[in-house]
């Protein structure tokens, strides 16, 4: 599908983005091995997060809207097949750390993306814990009883985090975690609801095999990383008032919205409230009077590793040179996301160069409607969109319907709010 979207027009009015797509893949994956019923409302209707529903349901678990029929810890039966995985790399990572540690063996596949993607993260500490893991493809699983390690995580990545916590609740002894930085803590925040045995010490997690996990009953907030393309667009083109309605504010996740206050947005935060256990608030974003450039290092480009695409649109637009460093990680993403944002905002006129692990931006450039790519990837196409908005004339995205994989009413909100 061909996205085609006007320029310069302010955007106005309230929009509830998607549920939280890292925490309803997490609702699923721990609803269905805690022992009873979870209800879990306002999950993501993103294709991501379909792909782990249909693979729990190919392990023997109902899945319904808002309900996660739990068969405990050890009632995970063998899929008749390898699991299709689709776009998801949280979907592979997560559910090969739990069935690792199953005594059945399981197969994880994927889309043309998703096989490219590394998983290597995930078998090496897999195998440490004395699990059968390979890759590709990712075969995982199968009759051995694991033991708990102390794992530092070479990249920061709750992805791999969340793998050994899972198959940490199966091993004896205690498994933890030490990351360079803190990821995001969702699957912490979930195990701890559910009665796990867990400990945070600063940037270590660690756990202990569980007998039993609680069932949920939550409702997901809405997914900070699907507002913050609505938090560039309303902050940076003239004349927008937007307000984003009930958006997890998790600290592990917000730290873009600092960033682009540094810039000089206005956002404010209302009705501040708990959500699921996690921190939401409605937030109203209004456009910066001036717009200073911004210098991400590594640590903080992993606090906000998703934001990363459309923090470069917003760039565009800073009055100087804007330095994105210590994100290479971008590059094995769902698409290689430096390439694919230098490649579609030069051709919209942006001054940006592509580092090896991020990009130099000289801002600001007037960007022009032109005809760009997403390269199947959700957060280029959205980026793309928020650099279309501020373009004159009209931009064209092409296969413009990956949005489908964490935002499916992206451009229905677009037009409700443009
Ligand atoms: C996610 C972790 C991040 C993020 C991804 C979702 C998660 O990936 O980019 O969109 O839900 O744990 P990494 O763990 O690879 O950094």
């Amino acid at each position: 599908m061909i996205a085609t979207v006007r320029g310069r027009r302010s955007l106005e009015g309230s929009v509830k983005v998607p549920g939280d797509k890292s925490i309803s893949h997490r609702a699923l994956i721990l609803g269905s091995i805690a022992t009873g019923d979870s209800t879990v409302r306002g999950l993501s209707t993103g294709a991501d997060v379909q792909s782990t529903a249909s693979c729990l349901r190919a392990l023997g678990v109902e899945v319904e809207d808002a309900v996660v029929h739990g068969v405990g810890m050890r009632g995970l039966r063998a899929a008749d097949g390898p699991l299709d995985c689709g776009n998801s790399g949280t979907t592979m990572r997560l559910l090969a750390g739990l069935l690792a540690a199953q005594d059945f063996g399981s197969e994880l596949v994927g889309d043309e993306s998703l096989t490219r993607r590394p998983m290597d993260r995930v078998v090496k500490p897999l195998r440490e814990m004395g699990a059968r893991a390979d890759w590709p493809p990712l075969r995982v699983g199968g009759g051995v009883r694991l033991h708990g390690i102390e794992y530092a995580t070479p990249v920061p990545s709750a992805q791999v985090k969340s793998a050994v916590l899972l198959a940490g609740l199966y091993a004896e002894g205690e498994t933890a975690v030490v990351e360079p930085v803190p990821t995001r803590d969702h699957t912490e925040v979930m195990l701890g609801a559910m009665g796990a045995k867990l400990t945070i010490e600063g940037r270590r997690v660690a756990i202990e095999c569980a007998e039993r996990l609680s069932p949920l009953h939550m409702r997901v907030p809405g997914d900070f990383s699907a507002a913050a393309f609505w938090m560039v667009a309303g902050g940076l083109v003239r004349g927008s008032d937007v307000r984003l309605l009930g958006v997890g504010v998790n600290p592990t996740r917000a730290a873009f919205a600092d960033l682009l206050a540094s810039i000089g947005v206005r956002i404010e935060r209302a009705n501040a409230r708990f959500e699921g256990g996690e921190p939401v608030a409605d937030l109203r974003v209004l456009p910066a009077p001036e717009r200073r450039p911004v210098n991400v290092d590594g640590d903080l480009a992993a606090q906000m590793i998703d934001e990363l695409p459309v923090l470069a649109v917003a760039a565009t637009q800073a009055e100087g040179t804007s330095v994105i460093a210590g994100a290479a990680e971008l590059r094995v993403k769902e698409s290689d996301r430096l390439y694919a944002m230098e490649e579609g905002l030069r051709a919209m006129g942006a001054d940006i160069t592509a580092s090896e692990d991020g990009w130099v931006i000289n801002g600001p450039r007037d960007l022009e409607g032109a005809r760009v790519n997403s390269w199947g990837d959700h957060r280029v196409a959205m980026a793309l969109a928020v650099a279309a908005l501020l373009a004159d004339a009209t931009t064209e995205i092409e296969g413009a319907e990956c949005v489908d994989i964490s935002y499916p009413d992206f451009f229905d909100h677009l037009d409700q709010l443009a």
